[in-house]
């Protein structure tokens, strides 16, 4: 299993004063993604980046743009992740009155459909529409903010997804985020996440050794 994941470090944690140089540097140090948390003090009480900024850092890297939107309405805001460059497009089930309309309208751009879900969120939210979704994001901390406690409590919910995309032979990835850490690291790829968000533990450990950080989310 450890050689399937992927380590998505969040560019939240990063200096925004200079965050083309801290994209090249995670590329770098071997990240595999790299996810940009979009907020809009409206779906979630923090402010961050908007499609502008997405779209200036798009040429300091290959690698996937993995990109959280935490805005409400979300579909008036697609086109516009789409075209600043994004890979991957998830959203929360809740920021749209038409999950379905959602992810034909990422899908019409060729993107990877993500959907989130809070940790209260359950399953059955999504279920309807798990052959058209390519990513799951399951969140281990209320959206908003890094550097928050990871929630023990969602382990659960990552290991019946797991079973009913096993059960149902599907490729669909489960990707965990918030509060990830080198002490459950290992409890959340067990439980059936491969793709790992990390914020906080990437850029502050080991005096933000990126590689060492991201090597010991991603071995351990
Ligand atoms: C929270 C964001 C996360 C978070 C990750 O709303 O979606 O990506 O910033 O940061 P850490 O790893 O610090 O929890
Ligand atoms: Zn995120």
């Amino acid at each position: 299993m450890t050689s399937s994941i992927k380590i998505s470090p969040s560019i939240l944690s990063a200096d925004f004063s200079k965050l083309g140089e801290e994209i090249v540097s995670l590329d770098k140090a071997g990240a595999d993604y790299i996810h940009v948390d979009v907020m809009d003090g409206h779906f979630v009480p923090n402010l961050t980046i908007g499609p502008e900024v997405v779209k200036k850092l798009r040429p300091f890297t290959k690698k996937t743009f993995d990109v959280h939107l935490m805005i409400s309405p979300v579909d008036n805001y697609i086109k516009s992740f789409s075209e600043a460059g994004s890979d991957i497009i998830t959203f929360h089930p809740e920021a749209t009155d038409n999950i379905a309309h959602t992810i034909g309208l990422i899908k019409k751009y060729n993107k990877k459909v993500g959907v989130s879900l809070k940790p209260k969120s359950r399953i059955n939210l999504i279920e309807k529409y798990i052959n058209e979704i390519d990513l799951i994001l399951i969140m281990s901390v209320e959206p908003g903010f890094g550097g928050q406690k990871f929630m023990p409590e969602v382990l659960d919910k990552v290991k019946s997804l797991r079973k009913i995309i096993s059960e149902r032979n599907l490729k669909i990835d489960i990707e965990i985020d918030g509060g990830i850490n080198f002490n459950n690291s290992k409890q959340v790829k067990d439980a059936g996440a491969n793709i790992l968000v990390s914020g906080s533990t990437i850029f502050n450990e080991n005096n933000g050794d990126l590689k060492k950080n991201i090597g010991l989310l991603r071995s351990s």
